[in-house]
């Protein structure tokens, strides 16, 4: 399932893909003044764009004239941060990057982006102008502290070296997508004046949600090119009716003049007025002015929304019915259903700026229903476009720059094993905490896909809309385990216990279905399930997430609790296995209607919940190679085989787990098992570090079959939930990790590698370092030293804590013996 695009960052993709296994942590990290900036380490310097034959950069000047007018410029990895560029010579002329900013610069000195770039990996700099530039200097102000890997607590190596660069993906990923108090700034500014916006995707107003056949009339102020907004636009999406009016003034020399004309109005549908990848639009619609519009000065726009389309006035004077006739075959499930309903936004296209204030919008009876000077500080959040208040992770650097809690599953374990930067999990889980529905329709439900700049004071306006993927809720009772297993806080835990109970009572009310006893619901959508009800991952997802509740009930001694969740769980155990186990795929089935289908997840959440039985977990391991296509598993055998067939790392990471788990907990045989993750390990993981090209130093959202990105060139390139091998391989290959220590009942460390596996795969060594959650850090090492030790199959064993005397590590040699 894909999920919708978020606003706000795709707008300036100044920077392309990425790759590179030769260029491995080449990035530049240097402090000037207290900031930190990610400066190119190679470069091109040419006619066009080129990532070939690209020469160190180590600093000096670069010049850029017109028989050079493109500058190619590769980070190394992925970086993300403020662009700018420092020029030393003349100039006066305009400077465009690849994808797309346009900066007039007519002075010597710095010139740096409003807006920041997520992520991203190449840069490509183009003189416009028949002139020359010499640029001193050029990178990103770091917008997030991305670290060397060898500086992170947190490490990872082995005798096979793919392994460590696998590990690193997820260690880097967590650092660019995950983000400091206050480090993302708002993309508006809000002024005196009202708000000062730059060209990007329309903000809207979360107080527009649930109206309709409104007049919307707002003053506005070109600063450059014109001046956008929508209205009827969807409430998660920001999918809707676009209108641009352009000025007669100066604009940049790039500026494509078929798609914003000079003193017109444009109307477009969709996300803007371009079709961008996976994001459509429908074609745009210009219409020529009664006036003529000026920069600087203040208009009044007003825009009517009737039944057949939009009625669009400047100061009093109609300038334009747009039809809403050529929008309708456009509508998808990304926009409201009715062209008369949704919010308003404000916005202009790429490379305008405008000004916006005074805001009135008028219902069909005829009451002001909103006003708003837009010269308050609450404009941020009421629009969420807030700077973000807390320490969150993001599911992508670049894309997809929305907290998910599904996603975060993953995150969740590749910063403990990494970066130990524990208090993103801990403000992630408050935030959720925070945005939980006490009362009304969605009461018990956590947010699943906040926006970083949204306020939870308007969390009413955003259900059902950004509840899209019911799973994400039992995501967050794992995340919650996961969280107390690698811990044990129970200060935290029994803070939100409350809450906690409230939530699984909630999805035992809404989801529980009473007849077949799985999860199942006409108004749910199951991500791990393919949209499909009464599914075998979903409501095994549901029981791991039991499972581990019942330690947290048993830590903050709520027994009764604790035994009702484990009751719960057993009867989803018994209800999956008595109607999905399909002896005749040998396997969990997908879903119930259908039960000629199996799914990656079924075998991965049945395994790790304990609901598979040893010939189980055997037979479904077997099976897995009815997903196999070329060179991962499909997320199930409904999906047909063809070049676009999309390879989830977040699913495979999950399966990942739930093999080391098959062989530890049921001794399901190494033979079957280790051709599984060896696939994994060496063929399908690799593919992220070995093409230049598209290497970023970070695992990816999606991969096609033939290696390549995902969703093209729209797939983040860094992407924590394809990182799971950085915990995985810290856990059980390294073999470093916390479990249940049954005679104390509490969570201990272990030092205990899942040798049958890592046998398997051919390690004769690995060593690493996983931090401790109070400080400090475990630092182990196993390695076969057939030479010298009595019994050469014995591997040597060296663990030590450093900076924290009260972590014990039980070790566990090869015979199990403590
Ligand atoms: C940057 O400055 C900080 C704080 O002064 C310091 O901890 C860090 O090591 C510096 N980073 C580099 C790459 O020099
Ligand atoms: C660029 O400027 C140079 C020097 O003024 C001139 O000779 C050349 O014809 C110009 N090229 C173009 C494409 O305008
Ligand atoms: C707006 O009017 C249309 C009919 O033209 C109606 O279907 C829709 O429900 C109305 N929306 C609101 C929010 O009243
Ligand atoms: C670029 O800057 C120059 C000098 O400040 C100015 O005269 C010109 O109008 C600017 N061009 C645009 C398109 O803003
Ligand atoms: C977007 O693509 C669709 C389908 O190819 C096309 O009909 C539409 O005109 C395009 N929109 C724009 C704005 O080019
Ligand atoms: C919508 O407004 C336009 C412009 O005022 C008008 O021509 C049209 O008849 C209206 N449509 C309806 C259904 O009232
Ligand atoms: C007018 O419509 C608005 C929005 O639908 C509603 O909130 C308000 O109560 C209505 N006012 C009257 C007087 O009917
Ligand atoms: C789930 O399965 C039960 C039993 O077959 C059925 O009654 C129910 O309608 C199904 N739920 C959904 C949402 O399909
Ligand atoms: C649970 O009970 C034990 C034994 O009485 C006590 O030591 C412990 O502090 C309690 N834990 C919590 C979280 O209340
Ligand atoms: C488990 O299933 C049994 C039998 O259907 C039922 O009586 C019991 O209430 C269920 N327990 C829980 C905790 O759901
Ligand atoms: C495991 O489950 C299968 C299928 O339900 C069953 O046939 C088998 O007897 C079980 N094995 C054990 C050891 O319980
Ligand atoms: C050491 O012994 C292990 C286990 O028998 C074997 O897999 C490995 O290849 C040996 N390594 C060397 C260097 O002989």
């Amino acid at each position: 399932m894909m999920k919708p695009f978020y606003p706000c960052n795709i707008a300036f993709l100044l920077i392309l893909a990425a790759t590179g296994s030769s260029l491995t942590g080449a990035l530049s990290v240097r402090n000037a003044s207290d900031q930190q900036f990610y400066s190119p380490v190679a470069y091109y310097l040419g006619s066009g764009p080129n990532i070939d034959g690209l020469k160190p950069y180590t600093g000096g000047d670069l010049t850029l004239d017109s028989s050079s007018p493109v500058l190619t410029l590769d980070y190394g990895t992925e970086a993300g941060g403020f662009p700018f560029v420092q020029t030393s010579e003349f100039v006066n002329g305009l400077i465009n990057s690849f994808r797309t900013e346009t900066f007039n610069i007519s002075n010597p000195g710095r010139t740096e982006s409003f807006l920041l770039q997520g992520g991203q990996r190449w840069q490509s700099i183009t003189l416009l102008t028949n002139s020359s530039l010499t640029i001193s200097e050029v990178g990103f102000r770091a917008t997030v502290n991305i670290q060397t890997i060898e500086s992170l607590i947190g490490a990872f190596s082995a005798s096979d070296p793919n392994y460590a660069s696998v590990w690193n993906l997820g260690a880097r990923s967590v650092q660019a997508a995950c983000v400091e108090t206050n480090s993302q700034p708002s993309t508006w500014q809000i002024t005196q004046d009202g708000a000062l916006v730059p060209g990007q995707y329309p903000a809207q107003s979360v107080l527009g949600d649930g109206m309709g056949n409104y007049t919307m009339s707002f003053s506005t102020k070109v600063v450059r090119g014109g001046t956008g907004r929508k209205v009827a636009s969807a409430m998660s999406t920001s999918y809707g009716p676009y209108f641009v009016l352009t000025s007669n003034g100066q604009v940049y020399e790039n500026t494509d003049l078929s798609i914003v004309p000079q003193n017109k109005l444009i109307a477009g549908y969709g996300f803007t007025l371009v079709n961008q990848t996976i994001l459509p639009s429908a074609p745009i619609r210009r219409y020529s002015l009664p006036m003529s519009i000026s920069d600087n000065k203040w208009y009044r726009v007003t825009t009517v929304i009737n039944s057949t389309g939009y009625l669009v006035s400047v100061n009093d004077q109609e300038v334009a019915f747009v039809d809403s006739a050529f929008i309708v075959p456009y509508i998808t499930g990304w926009a409201t259903t009715a062209l008369t309903d949704g919010t308003w936004a404000f916005g202009p296209y790429l490379d305008q700026e405008a000004y916006y204030k005074d805001v009135e919008v008028i219902a069909q009876n005829g009451s002001v229903v909103y006003t708003n000077a837009m010269t308050s500080e609450e404009v941020y959040k009421e629009y969420a476009i807030a700077t973000n208040d807390r320490p969150v992770c993001l599911d992508g650097a670049k894309r997809d720059r929305v907290i998910w809690f599904g996603d975060f599953a993953h995150t969740t374990r590749e910063l403990a094993t990494s970066t130990g930067a524990y208090y993103f999990i801990q403000n992630m889980i408050e935030l959720a905490f925070e945005w939980q529905f006490l009362s009304g329709p969605a009461e018990g439900l956590v947010a699943i896909q906040p926006f970083m700049g949204a306020g939870s004071q308007y969390k009413d306006a955003y259900y059902p809309a950004q509840f899209g993927e019911t799973d994400y809720e039992q995501f967050f009772l794992v995340i919650l385990g996961d969280y107390f297993r690698l811990t044990s806080d129970t200060t935290l835990l029994s803070k939100h216990w409350a809450g906690t109970k409230l939530l699984v009572q909630t999805l035992i009310d809404r989801y529980l279905d009473p007849v077949s006893g799985l999860l199942a619901a006409p108004d749910a959508s199951w991500f791990t399930a393919q949209g499909t009800q009464n599914a075998t991952a979903p409501t095994a997802l549901f029981a791991v997430g039991l499972n581990q509740l019942v330690d947290v009930a048993n830590a903050l001694n709520d027994s009764a609790t604790a035994s009702s969740y484990a009751a719960l769980s057993a009867n989803l155990s018994s209800r999956i296995n008595s109607q999905l186990w399909s002896n005749d795929l040998g396997t969990y089935s997908l879903f119930l209607t259908e039960l000629q289908y199996t799914s990656a997840l079924a075998t991965a959440f049945t395994i790790r919940a304990g609901i598979a039985n040893a010939s189980q977990a055997s037979s479904s391991i077997e099976n897995l190679s009815d997903l196999f296509y070329l060179i991962g598993y499909k997320d199930s055998t409904g999906v047909p085989n063809g070049s676009g067939t999309q390879l989830s790392p977040n699913v495979q990471g999950f399966l990942l787990e739930s093999l080391f788990l098959a062989h530890s907990k049921l001794n399901v045989s190494a033979n079957v098992i280790v051709p599984v993750v060896k696939n994994m390990l060496d063929v399908y993981w690799p593919v992220m570090v070995n093409q230049n090209q598209y290497f970023t130093g970070a695992p990816w959202e999606y991969v096609y079959p033939d290696g390549s990105p995902g969703i093209g060139i729209f797939t983040s390139l860094c992407h924590p939930w394809g990182g799971a091998p950085t915990y995985v391989l810290s856990d059980y290959v390294l073999g470093v990790r916390r479990e249940m220590d049954e005679t104390t009942g509490t969570f201990q460390w272990v030092f205990d590698p899942i040798w049958g596996i890592v046998e398997g795969l051919g390690l004769d060594w690995v060593k690493g370092r996983v931090p401790l959650f109070d400080g400090g850090y475990i630092e182990a090492e196993w390695k076969y030293d057939n030479g010298t030790t009595t019994d050469a199959k014995n591997p040597q064993m060296t663990v030590t804590v450093k900076g924290n005397n009260k972590v014990h590590v039980i070790v566990k040699n090869k015979s199990g013996e403590m």
